[in-house]
């Protein structure tokens, strides 16, 4: 950060994120070296043939799309966003990076109507508890609100993704989530509601902290 508190990523108007440079701004969430480890995750996912349709829910600046996109050569990328100024900065990423053609940006609240069949689903939306998202001159509140503010218990969010998470994939498809520790076993308890019979794991990060909620569906 700088010594005002302002994301140097905001300054430079870069992030590297899984090997690549994103181009960023004030609209977007600049994106965490933690959400990596759901990259790892889903590119593993995706070597079995067939997988190929990929859901990135609250796409921001696209690294989770963008980046699937680059590692994965026939993966179809759709990814959402609330935020018409995030998606213009993800559209310009996935067209500088070369994946334009197998990803659609959509303006949607959580995923555009009328789809499903998704193989994977990846979602960071926002999870701070309101209360606590952090303020100027904390670098965190310099991004956009939107990216950060999950609501009253942080879940908010992720409830309308559960709520429509079953439609939208089918038996054997993989969800990745990722939340933060004080939230995390709230999304848990969440998940286990929505898919009884998945096979349900929380992962840590390499500073151990509990970062993501993987379903298995079958
Ligand atoms: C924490 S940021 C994550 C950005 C990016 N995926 C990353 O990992 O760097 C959350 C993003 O979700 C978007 N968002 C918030 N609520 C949403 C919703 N209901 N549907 C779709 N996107 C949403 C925000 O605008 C923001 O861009």
């Amino acid at each position: 950060m700088t010594a005002t508190g302002v994301p140097q990523a905001y300054v430079t108007g870069w992030k590297g994120f899984y090997r690549r440079e994103f181009a960023v701004n004030e609209h977007v969430l600049v994106p965490r070296p933690e959400t990596e480890h759901l990259i790892e995750d889903a590119l593993e996912f995706m070597r079995t043939p067939g997988r190929r349709r990929v859901l990135d829910v609250g796409t921001g600046s696209g690294a989770i799309a963008c980046t699937i996109a680059s590692e994965v050569s026939d993966a179809i990328v759709t990814a959402s966003d609330v935020s018409l100024p995030a998606l213009i900065v993800a559209a310009r990423n996935a067209a500088r990076l070369g994946v334009a053609e197998r990803c659609t940006f959509a303006l949607a609240d959580i995923a555009p109507e009328g789809e499903d069949g998704y193989d994977l689903i990846l979602a960071n939306l926002p999870y701070i508890p309101s209360a606590d998202v952090p303020q100027k001159p904390d670098p965190v509140g310099f991004e956009p609100r939107l990216a950060t503010d999950g609501g009253g218990d942080g879940l908010d969010e992720y409830r309308k993704l559960l709520a429509r998470a079953p439609s939208l994939v089918h038996a054997g498809a993989l969800l990745l989530m990722e939340a933060a520790p004080p939230t995390i076993i709230g999304l848990l308890t969440l998940a286990q509601a929505t898919f009884p019979v998945a096979a349900i794991t929380v992962h840590r990060d390499y500073a151990y902290l509990e970062r993501y909620v993987r379903i298995a569906t079958r």
